[in-house]
């Protein structure tokens, strides 16, 4: 298939990533993570040493000169470059930073600062991008629409399980508090909140393994052809 969107939301922990990336590299596409590029924005913030909590207003002026792309790498894959260089993982997932990414990605001017990044991303060929408001505002018209789900229980559970994220003393009640107060923030700002588009497959993966989510996918994207 050459061409084609296909937008994947959800909550935290929804199981979105490995969907995106399992699906991507099936159907030959890329695979795009907004979900990273608040990450490194946040990174950048707070390296800069800007509080984005406590400094809102300090964020939308360092925005005007930073840079941040997916570029096609030799293999074929897509990687995140910030400011000229390769984000790497580790920096992105350190528990300061899921602190602050709801707070930074509810600021209008980054919201629109976003936008115009992934839509460019539209041109590089068939793409799997997941994030909050995908099929709401990023690709309202992308081919296939998925909005992914999971009991509160389960996506604490399996935040539990990834390394990274999680500091060393949590707990599997704080890891859901943590996950529910984002969910919180990003469901009810004013600019692009997360939400399912009228048009989206909701589907719950309570109790699927990752195989038999991209299984649900690919079923749903064969019955269109
Ligand atoms: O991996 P996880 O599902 O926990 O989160 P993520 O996809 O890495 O996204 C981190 C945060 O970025 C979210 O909680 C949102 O605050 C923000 N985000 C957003 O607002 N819009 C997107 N399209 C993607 C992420």
């Amino acid at each position: 298939m050459n061409g084609i969107q296909i937008a994947i939301d959800g909550p935290a922990a929804s199981g979105k990533s490995t969907a995106a990336r399992l699906l991507a590299q099936r159907l030959g596409g890329l695979y795009v993570n907004t979900g990273d590029m608040y990450r490194t924005l946040s990174r950048g913030i707070l390296d800069a040493g800007v509080d984005p909590v406590a400094q809102p207003e300090k964020v939308a002026p360092l925005l005007e000169t930073w840079d941040l792309r997916y570029r096609r790498m030799d293999d074929g894959s897509l990687q995140l470059f910030f400011n000229g260089k390769a984000v790497r993982q580790e920096d992105i997932r350190a528990p300061e930073v899921a602190d602050v990414v709801s707070h930074v990605a509810k600021l209008p001017e980054v919201r629109q600062w976003m936008l115009e990044r992934q839509r460019e991303c539209k041109s590089l060929g068939t793409i799997v991008m997941e994030g909050r408001d995908i099929g709401t505002v990023i690709l309202p018209d992308a081919t296939f629409k998925f909005f992914l789900t999971a009991s509160p229980e389960e996506r604490a559970r399996r935040r539990f399980l990834q390394k990274g994220e999680i500091p060393s003393q949590a707990n599997l009640a704080t890891v859901a508090a943590q996950i529910a107060e984002r969910d919180r923030i990003d469901s009810s700002r004013a600019v692009a909140p997360l939400k399912p588009a009228p048009d989206a497959r909701v589907i719950s993966t309570d109790g699927m393994n990752q195989e038999q989510v991209l299984d649900c996918l690919l079923a749903i994207i064969q019955e269109a052809n």
